[in-house]
């Protein structure tokens, strides 16, 4: 058995995950990440998680940011997470996330953090303007998970190195104190065909709510001629499409077309080719983006009628937030204990 089964055994399986309230959603955070996590709710007790405390790691308006998380709950719900079985919440409203992040801030070493790519991307070559909240974010992260003794975390590709840095958050915690098995050592699920859904401008590059091209995403708000504008103007080659995997060498734009296609028809990307294989990027375009409109617009529609009634998003929150602190007092209390503060 591997450490983390062997771990999560001792552990009731508890699945977390969270997002950040920062821009429109994308097709990447619903193929990657979002669309996973509704069927998990069949088999684990979940708690997702709105994270505004992460997105304070950069400037927030403050008014944007209130708007992004209520539009992001709604998102949540209108793609089928229940908030009345599960647990769905935002993370400012549960103060253990930032108490544990602190003792965390304590255990990861600067030379964990210092390898984390995504504090690199973000900081860009400006290193020394980044705010510390940035560069101590996967101690938050780690610290939102182990708050409920979270064992399984549905994520994209991108946050794998994030979690590894929790796994060895969890183990130094574990040793350091000499409290076996304390946190559970979490496991990752990277699940789906389209785990890295990258920009429709350059195939190269990850599809983000924050890059400066709206043209180059798609967001859960577009509209059905908005989103097949985007894709009828996504980025391809000369070439027809190929007829299996091996044709994707240096076809990046091509490889994130028919990724996309087959995830949004539940497939395989080998299915996908036999189905698409050989044609030409026109008529490919027009069934993607069928596909596409097809699978979003109800999400759409249900998330701006939620979003009608504000009041009622904040009731589920606040709601949540009273759930998720019900569930973590208990291990924060023991947290305290075994680093040895009075209260
Ligand atoms: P974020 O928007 O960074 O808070 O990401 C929320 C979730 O969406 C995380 O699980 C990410 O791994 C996932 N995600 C974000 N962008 C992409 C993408 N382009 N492809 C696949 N998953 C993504
Ligand atoms: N860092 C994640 C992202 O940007 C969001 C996140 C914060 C998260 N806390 C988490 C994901 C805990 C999983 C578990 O995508």
């Amino acid at each position: 058995m591997t450490d983390a089964a062997s771990s999560a055994t001792k552990h009731p399986q508890r699945v977390f995950s969270g997002i950040q309230p920062t821009g429109n959603l994308t097709l990447g955070n619903y193929l990657g990440a979002i669309r996973n996590w509704v069927p998990l709710q069949e088999k684990f007790d979940c708690i997702y998680c709105v994270v505004d405390l992460h997105a304070l790691t950069v400037w927030q308006e403050p008014a944007t940011l209130r708007d992004a998380t209520r539009q992001v709950a709604a998102a949540l719900i209108a793609c089928g997470i229940d908030a009345d079985k599960h647990i769905l919440f935002n993370q400012s409203q549960n103060p253990d996330h930032a108490e544990l992040a602190w003792y965390f801030n304590c255990v990861a070493r600067m030379g964990w953090l210092n390898r984390m790519t995504q504090f690199k991307e973000k900081a860009g070559k400006n290193k020394e303007n980044a705010s510390t909240g940035l560069f101590v974010y996967p101690n938050l992260m780690a610290a939102d998970i182990l708050a409920y003794r979270g064992t399984h975390v549905p994520v994209g590709e991108d946050q794998k190195q994030h979690l590894e840095l929790a796994r060895d958050i969890a183990i130094k915690f574990n040793n350091d104190w000499g409290v076996e098995d304390f946190f559970p050592v979490l496991e990752p699920l990277i699940l789906g065909e389209a785990t890295r859904v990258m920009s429709l401008r350059d195939g190269t590059k990850k599809m983000s709510k924050s890059d400066p091209s709206d043209m180059a995403r798609i967001n859960l708000t577009d509209d059905a001629d908005t989103i097949a504008k985007k894709i009828r103007k996504a980025k391809t080659d000369p070439e027809n499409l190929p007829t299996d995997k091996d044709g994707f060498k240096d076809r990046p734009e091509a490889q994130n077309l028919v990724t996309i296609y087959a995830a949004l028809t539940n497939q395989t990307v080998e299915t996908a080719l036999r189905e698409v294989g050989g044609g030409q990027f026109g008529a490919f375009k027009q069934q993607l983006a069928d596909a596409a409109v097809a699978h979003l617009e109800p999400i759409t529609t249900e998330m701006n009628r939620l979003l009608e009634d504000v009041a009622e998003i904040d009731r589920i929150l606040a709601k949540g937030g009273e759930r998720a602190r019900a569930l973590s007092a208990p291990i924060l209390a023991e947290v305290r204990e075994t680093v040895g503060l009075v209260r």
